[in-house]
């Protein structure tokens, strides 16, 4: 493997202050309803352990892998399910939850695969937006962070399933 440094990019403070925002505005805008949380795997875990914990909504939480084939820092567009959520979505108010967004791909294929299953609603909270590489349109409600480019890891996210445990958000910067 090539080798790399982690420059830190948003520190577990910054964290911790813009997910209590974004769950400020999931308590607002989603009063009164029951969410049911998923959360794709393996990304979006630790982010959605910090947030389901400042909802004040009756929540029910559930997972979804969902793989792209191939270990590269780019997805390749083909999407399949590896293990789905175990209660049925029909009429239920549903919250995405997501780790990275980059060509929106993944999000914009789970996105059509639920409609099948006719829930309520469906509203996408991402940890992440990265902006530059967007080739499939996805609307996304809550954004925490904004990032034009950069392979980013900790906080749930991965390189090569590396770094997934730190509490910040560093940036891969390859070395020649
Ligand atoms: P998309 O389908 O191109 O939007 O890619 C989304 C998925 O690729 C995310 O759910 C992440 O798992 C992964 N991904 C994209 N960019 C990064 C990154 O900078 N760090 C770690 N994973 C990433
Ligand atoms: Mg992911």
């Amino acid at each position: 493997m090539q080798e790399y440094d982690l420059v830190l990019r948003i520190s577990p403070q910054e964290i911790e202050q813009r997910v209590d925002q974004i769950a400020t505005r999931i308590n607002q805008d989603s009063a009164g309803k029951n969410l049911f949380v998923i959360g794709i795997l393996k990304g979006s875990w630790m982010f959605c352990a910090d947030l389901i914990r400042r909802l004040q909504m009756p929540v029910e939480i559930d997972f979804v892998r969902l793989a792209s084939y191939g270990m590269k820092t780019e997805t390749s567009g083909e999407i399949h399910i590896t293990k789905d959520v175990e209660a049925s979505i029909g009429g239920r108010d549903v919250l995405i939850v997501e780790d990275i967004v980059d060509s929106g791909s993944t999000l914009g294929w789970y996105l059509e695969y639920l409609r099948k299953f006719r829930p309520a609603s469906v509203k996408t909270c991402a940890l992440i937006d990265k902006c530059e590489r967007r080739t499939v349109e996805v609307s996304l409600d809550y954004v925490c962070f904004r990032t034009e480019t950069g392979f980013l890891v900790g906080y749930g996210l991965d390189y090569a399933e590396r770094h997934r445990n730190l509490p910040g958000i560093y940036e891969v910067r390859f070395l020649r």
